[in-house]
């Protein structure tokens, strides 16, 4: 057993994507995950997707692939997936945190990266480890 993390960023096909149908994800989502012990958040801001998914390489990899290719999201892009020492959501088999546009603003570390209007898609690995960092320790994680 490998323990690692993955992280991607991704565009909903549809941007006004509604609370049913985000409920439908997560309900699956977790579902799915409990059984291949992955755990993680999930994030949705400005029609786009930010997701930390942790376990076992294997199951990482095959989830990571399932999802990719699912037709709710498009423009899916690995921005990290490397091994770690622990998990760090581990009490959640999908946490989705409800983040408003301005709490993403005034976390540090990321220059205005979304006051300037950028979204998830605009992320790159060192800003990624910025924001898992702000989820990790941040008022979000219960
Ligand atoms: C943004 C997004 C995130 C998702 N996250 C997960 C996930 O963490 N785990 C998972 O099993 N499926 C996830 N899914 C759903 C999968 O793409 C797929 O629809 C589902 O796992 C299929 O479930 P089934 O094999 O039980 O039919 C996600 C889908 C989207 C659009």
């Amino acid at each position: 057993m490998e323990l690692i993390h993955c992280i991607y960023c991704s565009a909903a096909t549809d941007s006004d994507l509604t609370k049913e149908a985000l409920d439908e994800i997560l309900e699956q989502s977790r579902t799915n995950n409990q059984k291949s012990d992955i755990t993680g958040i999930l994030l949705f801001e400005s029609g786009a997707f930010f997701q930390v998914l942790e376990g076992d390489r294997d199951a990482i990899e095959k989830a990571y692939l399932k999802i990719s290719r699912d037709p709710r999201h498009e423009r899916v892009t690995k921005l990290i997936s490397e091994p770690i020492e622990e998990r760090a959501f581990g009490e959640w088999s999908m946490g989705y945190p409800r983040v408003t546009k301005k709490e993403l603003e005034e976390i540090s570390g990321l220059n205005d990266f979304f006051a300037r209007g950028n979204s998830f898609m605009e992320l790159e690995e060192g800003r990624a480890k910025v924001l898992l960092q702000a989820f990790k320790q941040g008022q979000w994680h219960l």
